[in-house]
């Protein structure tokens, strides 16, 4: 696709602009879904069209709305959209935060449909819509909808632009057809998406349930061999892309050597030189098992208590959608069982967990993931999981180990790490141990062999199958007109 237009359309921004006093401070939010793209977008110098959700974004863009990023080093224009306190509250809030996510993710948090919050997602969907036809600069640019504040998206454009390539990738688990049934806007979901030309899930297992809710409520043809509908005389691809990350990470270039980190960290923290460091990474978000973490640590210490002084568990979890009932809840009982933990098994000079609820930078992060003896990323249900594989690409040391949810997607790559159910406090807590007490040998045979396989399958891998696939379907177009 030599010279094509590449437009992304995300709501998260890969730069916000805030204001602190009287400056203006540069954050890259915690999101899974801007680490992937950025690169990628990066590379093909293209535009992200995403809202602008920081509080000195509007001073920095032109009249068009554009800046161009990253600000050290310009490759691409990033077009903001802005959105008024209530089309964020039904849109990005209620419609997508409190619906589709927990819909979506089997985290057992009852997802709430009010009609208000759709109208307002149709609506920004809408606006999101005009901004792309706007940004297009012909008939047939490259179209990447991210993830599912957008689902009414690509049929919307396809409408304007009839020839686009329209590749829409859901970064979340798509639930089986009983679970989607629920929506009330359901059929209108399903046919937003299969404006697309491709729709991309990180497994087949998600793909196959996306099938499958199609086959249930839409009248189209579904061609199971290639994948493939048909519906109201479009054909989308639907297929398995998984997501990943840049392969050597940028931050790598300028972080301190693993003994530096692990001394800075431990130092930071307040961490004696000799206590085993287990970390977890994330946004504070409910599907991602911080809760279970805290009960498998509990279990080791009950079980082990010779363990007692001798591990510390570090949970880093950015605020995110603090004014979701939802989150606020999950923040108190964060809170609550850490005081617990630390209550029961702390003592002078030994705080067993720790709960920072604060942004890192990225730099920070890789930081910590090279401090860190153990991972924890128990998700009890995520799309992919970012989280394990930069933790894979920090250690180029070979050591330290990873603890991964059997509900997480990257499990069906990263096979050498310990696989776990989250929801199993006793194998949570002997997989700990096992972390714990693995030979150096053993965890640097087993990160080997996960770094040659996030480095071979990295995020342009991801990027470019999918575009190869586009290119094939463009091809097939050409020769049926
Ligand atoms: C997940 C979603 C992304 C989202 C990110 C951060 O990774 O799949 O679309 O950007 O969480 O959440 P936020 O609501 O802060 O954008």
């Amino acid at each position: 696709l030599p010279d094509a237009q590449v437009i992304v359309v995300s709501n998260r921004e890969p730069y916000i602009h805030n204001r602190e006093g009287d400056d203006i401070q540069l954050v890259v939010p915690a999101s899974g879904l801007v680490s992937a793209l950025e690169p990628i977008t990066r590379a093909c110098a293209g535009t992200w069209i995403a809202y602008g959700g920081g509080s000195a974004d509007r001073l920095v863009v032109d009249k068009n709305d554009r800046i161009e990023v990253p600000p050290d080093n310009p490759s691409y224009t990033l077009r903001r959209v802005w959105l008024s306190e209530e089309e964020q509250q039904g849109y990005y809030l209620g419609f997508a935060n409190e619906g589709l996510w927990p819909l979506c993710h089997i985290a057992f948090t009852r997802p709430i449909f009010r009609a208000s919050d759709w109208e307002a997602y149709e609506a920004v969907n809408r606006k999101f819509a005009d901004t792309v036809v706007a940004e297009a600069r012909n008939e047939r640019p490259i179209v990447l909808v991210q993830d599912y504040h957008f689902a009414l998206l690509p049929r919307m454009i396809r409408e304007r632009l009839p020839e686009a390539i329209i590749i829409t990738f859901w970064h979340i688990p798509w639930p089986n057809s009983e679970v989607f049934s629920i929506c009330p806007w359901r059929e209108k979901i399903l046919e937003g998406l299969l404006g697309s030309s491709i729709v991309g899930f990180h497994t087949q297992f998600h793909c196959n349930n996306f099938i499958d809710s199609v086959d249930r409520f839409l009248e189209s043809r579904i061609e199971r061999e290639d994948s493939a509908i048909s519906y109201g005389g479009q054909i989308s691809l639907v297929h398995a892309y998984p997501i990943s990350i840049e392969w050597p990470p940028a931050q790598l270039g300028k972080l301190p050597d693993v003994a530096q980190c692990r001394r800075k960290v431990r130092e930071t923290f307040g961490l004696g030189e000799n206590v085993r460091l287990c970390v977890g990474v994330e946004r504070l978000d409910y599907t991602k098992g911080i809760l279970d973490r805290f009960n498998a640590l509990d279990e080791l210490l009950t079980l082990h208590p010779e363990w007692i002084g001798k591990v510390a568990f570090l949970q880093i979890a950015a605020p995110s959608r603090g004014t979701l009932p939802a989150y606020q809840q999950l923040y108190e009982e964060c809170m609550r069982h850490a005081e617990d933990l630390n209550r029961r098994y702390g003592r002078e000079g030994y705080t067993p967990v720790l709960m920072i609820t604060e942004h890192h930078s990225q730099q920070q992060v890789y930081e910590i993931y090279r401090a860190a003896d153990v991972c924890m990323v128990t998700s009890l249900h995520d799309g992919m999981n970012l989280v394990a594989k930069e933790f894979v690409a920090a250690r180029e040391d070979e050591q330290g180990v990873l603890l991964l949810s059997m509900f997480a997607g990257a499990s069906k790559e990263l096979l050498d790490a310990l696989i776990v159910n989250p929801y199993d406090a006793a194998m949570m807590g002997d997989a700990l141990l096992q972390a714990l007490t693995m030979s150096e040998e053993e965890q640097s045979q087993r990160m080997r062999r996960m770094r040659e396989i996030v480095r071979d399958n990295n995020v342009y891998r991801w990027a470019g199958s999918m575009l190869l696939d586009a290119a094939r379907l463009r091809k097939r177009d050409a020769v049926d007109r």
